[in-house]
């Protein structure tokens, strides 16, 4: 209707943290050209980094100004918490402490617990109230249970971490195995951690070729490599990608950021789901309180988990495998919250 009176939609506005880092440089031009809330959507962004990045971060706005992008309706580039999350309705949190060598897990996790925390009290000041809250930042389901913790007034399920990623790295195996189209492929399932424990399972997936259907087990025919192979090469893709990068994936991260919104926002298409990490609500027997990454379907803004799929004991064993780190990272992380 708004397109029929030639009326323009209201501008959403999107936080990007760690805006001049290598995703942010990535993600902040996908945005502004409609890749995240649709070709008709105006967006402001706010970005945020840290004292060291200031001078970085104008950069990154005088390029966004420089690009004179239809969509983008205004630009902030701060470093002041507060200022970056006024107003805000999706936060997209990539910034975070990187661990480096000789860095103890601890020290990475204390870090990071004392930025989440900061930042969440700032998004629950002063975002809008229904505030969509997408962590990029590794430990990304660690991080944004902390989020969670620090931001109780923020509805739980609004707050959820990528593993859109891993899910697209499934997909593009699938078909580069079967040499089909990536898009021909669906219903991949990442499940738990956006780590190396992750399980990326194909048992409920399929494959179309010339409008036919079936089972990407069947497609594959070589179980084998389905759960050996298949299931290293995307647990450990964004260590190969840093060892062929000398740093690590950014443009599809960043792609995929986009993907988790859109979807979130605009809805999964009919009969497919994606995986995105959320709040376990104890479905599939993982324990509530952990963000874990779920098969879910999208639908009026809101994610559901896809339920009643079964579950052989392979998958029971890899599942469990995966809820045992979150459970670990998260009493690492609570052991922190007092420091
Ligand atoms: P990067 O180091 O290039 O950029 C990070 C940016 O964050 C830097 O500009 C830094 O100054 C900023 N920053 C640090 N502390 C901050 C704070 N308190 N507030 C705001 N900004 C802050 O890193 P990158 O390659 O862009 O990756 C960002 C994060 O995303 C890393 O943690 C990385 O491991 C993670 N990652 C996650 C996925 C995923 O699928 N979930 C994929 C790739 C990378
Ligand atoms: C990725 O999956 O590419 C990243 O999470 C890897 C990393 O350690 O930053």
């Amino acid at each position: 209707l708004l397109n029929l009176l030639n009326m323009e939609k209201d501008p959403v506005t999107v936080l990007v943290t760690g805006a001049a880092g290598q995703i942010g440089y990535a993600l902040v031009p996908m945005i502004a050209r409609g890749v995240m809330l649709g070709p008709d959507q105006p967006v402001i962004l706010h970005m945020l980094d840290i004292e060291p990045a200031k001078e970085a971060l104008e950069g990154v706005k005088m390029e966004l100004i420089d690009a004179a992008f239809p969509l983008l309706k205004g630009v902030i580039a701060t470093t002041d918490v507060v200022e970056a999350c006024t107003d805000v309705d999706i936060a997209v949190m990539v910034g975070g402490f990187p661990r480096t060598e000789g860095m103890e897990r601890r020290d990475v996790m204390s870090n990071n617990v004392s930025i989440y925390k900061a930042q969440a009290s700032a998004l629950e000041k002063h975002a809008s109230a229904n505030c969509k809250v997408l962590v990029v930042a590794n430990p990304a389901n660690t991080n944004a249970l902390i989020l969670k913790e620090f931001a109780p007034s923020i509805p739980d399920k609004n707050i959820t971490c990528l593993t859109r990623l891993d899910h697209n790295r499934a997909l593009g195996q699938i078909s580069e195995k079967l040499d089909v189209h990536v898009s021909d492929v669906k219903n991949v399932i990442i499940w738990g951690n956006h780590s190396s424990t992750q399980y990326p399972d194909v048992s409920h997936a399929t494959v179309t070729t010339d409008s036919r259907e079936m089972s990407v087990s069947k497609a594959v025919s070589n179980d084998q490599w389905l759960k050996t192979e298949f299931i290293a090469t995307v647990q450990q893709r964004g260590a190969a990608i840093i060892r062929a990068r000398k740093l690590s994936s950014a443009l599809s991260a960043a792609s995929s950021a986009c993907d988790h919104i859109r979807d979130w926002v605009l809805g999964t298409p009919k009969g497919s789901w994606v995986s995105m990490g959320v709040y376990s609500d104890g479905s599939y027997g993982i324990p509530a309180g952990l963000i874990y990454s779920f098969p879910v379907t999208c639908e009026k803004g809101e994610w559901s988990i896809v339920q009643g799929l079964k579950i052989d004991e392979f998958s029971r064993t890899k599942m469990d495998a995966t809820t045992n780190e979150l459970i670990e990272e998260k009493s690492l992380a609570y052991s922190c919250f007092n420091e």
